[in-house]
């Protein structure tokens, strides 16, 4: 666990952590995923759709994914506390690159990768995300990874300008044409 910030909150001393996340954290963090994927559906309605969270199916299906995820091996969720309250989340993995066959000339390293960060709306700009990104590189780290990188997409102005301000620059840019 590590100790962030020490703030007041309507009259009321807070401190802010990051830790690992843990099976009382898969609602906190299924909700965050909800609201993240609840704005990409609205930046791209083509590429996905609006997250039906009263289905309980789909909310089953969630529970799941997280999870699944609190035990995989190469990745890590890690959630932003404050006085018992998720306030935000990261996931992140390491992987070799490059990870399939290739010509000889792309250095092999290993990379981490940022796969989802969202704070609560109600929560950002008291540093909640600088702390996650500060808690994925940190981890990434002790996974051997020399670098951090992560997909924003092209909508989400939001994201490209909190990357930015934390020090990331564009090394590649994806692109697509219809077929
Ligand atoms: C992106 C996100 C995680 C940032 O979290 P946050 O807690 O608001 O960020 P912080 O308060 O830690 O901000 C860190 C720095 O980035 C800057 N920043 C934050 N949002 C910014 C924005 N929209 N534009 C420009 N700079 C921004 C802050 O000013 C701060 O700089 P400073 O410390 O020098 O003052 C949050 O806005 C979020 O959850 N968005 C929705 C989910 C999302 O889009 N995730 C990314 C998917 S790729």
């Amino acid at each position: 666990m590590t100790t962030v910030a020490a703030g007041r909150a309507g009259g009321v001393s807070t401190t802010m952590v990051t830790r690992a996340a843990e099976r009382r954290d898969v609602g906190a963090v299924g909700g965050l995923l909800v609201e993240l994927f609840t704005q990409a559906a609205l930046g791209r309605p083509d590429l996905f759709r609006l997250p039906q969270a009263d289905d309980p199916g789909e909310r089953a299906a969630l529970a799941r994914y997280v999870t699944e995820r609190l035990d995989a091996a190469a990745e890590k969720l890690i959630v932003a506390e404050a006085a018992g309250v998720v306030l935000g989340f990261v996931h992140v993995l390491v992987e070799q690159v490059p990870d399939g066959p290739s010509p000889p000339y792309r250095r092999a390293v290993m990379e981490g990768w940022i796969l989802h960060i969202a704070v609560g709306a109600q929560h950002r700009r008291r540093g909640v995300g600088r702390a996650l990104d500060a808690a994925a590189r940190a981890w990434a780290r002790t996974q051997g990874a020399s670098a951090l990188g992560l997909q924003a997409w092209s909508y989400n102005r939001e994201a490209l300008g909190f990357f930015v301000r934390l020090g990331y620059e564009v090394r590649s840019a994806r692109l697509f044409g219809a077929c």
